[in-house]
């Protein structure tokens, strides 16, 4: 599967999750598990779907093995920190370790990201000096 199809589908699963996490906030009146949902629908929508946008303008990178790997790292590490944040914010100490090491995950997958970014720059630029024949 190419990276963005698995971006954009995850996306649309997640934020329709987010939105209904969201009505059951705003329905019941409780808003105490409103960082899960803003992250939820900020990392596993807002994120992913800029990441399909990006991987489906770069063919080549989105057919590779390393954004798929990226993309997968960051559905799962967005659904465990969703966990976790959503624990903290019940009064259940157990999400703390999840939610820290989760987001060490995410925050690394984004430097793996932007290593991919950088890289494939870098190898535009090689091309583009090489003169038209
Ligand atoms: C059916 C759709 C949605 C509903 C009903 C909904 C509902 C809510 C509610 C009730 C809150 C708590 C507000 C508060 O206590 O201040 C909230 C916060 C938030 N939501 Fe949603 N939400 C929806 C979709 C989304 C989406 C799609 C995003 C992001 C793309 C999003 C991002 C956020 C953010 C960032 C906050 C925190 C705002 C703040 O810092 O005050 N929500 N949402
Ligand atoms: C490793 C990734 C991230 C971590 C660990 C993180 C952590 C946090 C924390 C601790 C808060 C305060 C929550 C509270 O009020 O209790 C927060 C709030 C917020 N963050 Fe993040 N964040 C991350 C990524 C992002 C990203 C990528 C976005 C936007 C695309 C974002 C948008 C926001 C917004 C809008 C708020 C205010 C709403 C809220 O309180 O939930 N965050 N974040």
């Amino acid at each position: 599967m190419k990276a963005s199809s698995l971006s954009f589908q995850a996306a649309v699963l997640l934020v329709l999750v987010g939105m209904g996490w969201g009505i059951a906030m705003a329905a019941s009146g409780d808003h105490s598990t409103m960082p899960a949902h803003a992250h939820l629908n900020l990392l596993g929508w807002v994120s992913l779907f800029l990441f399909g946008i990006f991987y489906h303008l770069h063919p080549n990178l989105d057919r590779s093995r390393a954004a798929l790997v990226q993309v997968w790292t960051w559905i799962v590490a967005t659904v465990v920190l969703v966990v976790g944040v959503g624990l903290i914010h019940t009064g259940r100490t157990a999400g703390d370790p999840i939610a820290a090491v989760s987001s060490l995950v995410v925050f690394g997958d984004m430097a793996f990201f932007g290593w991919l970014v950088y890289r494939r720059n870098r190898a535009g630029e090689v091309r583009s000096a090489v003169p038209a024949e």
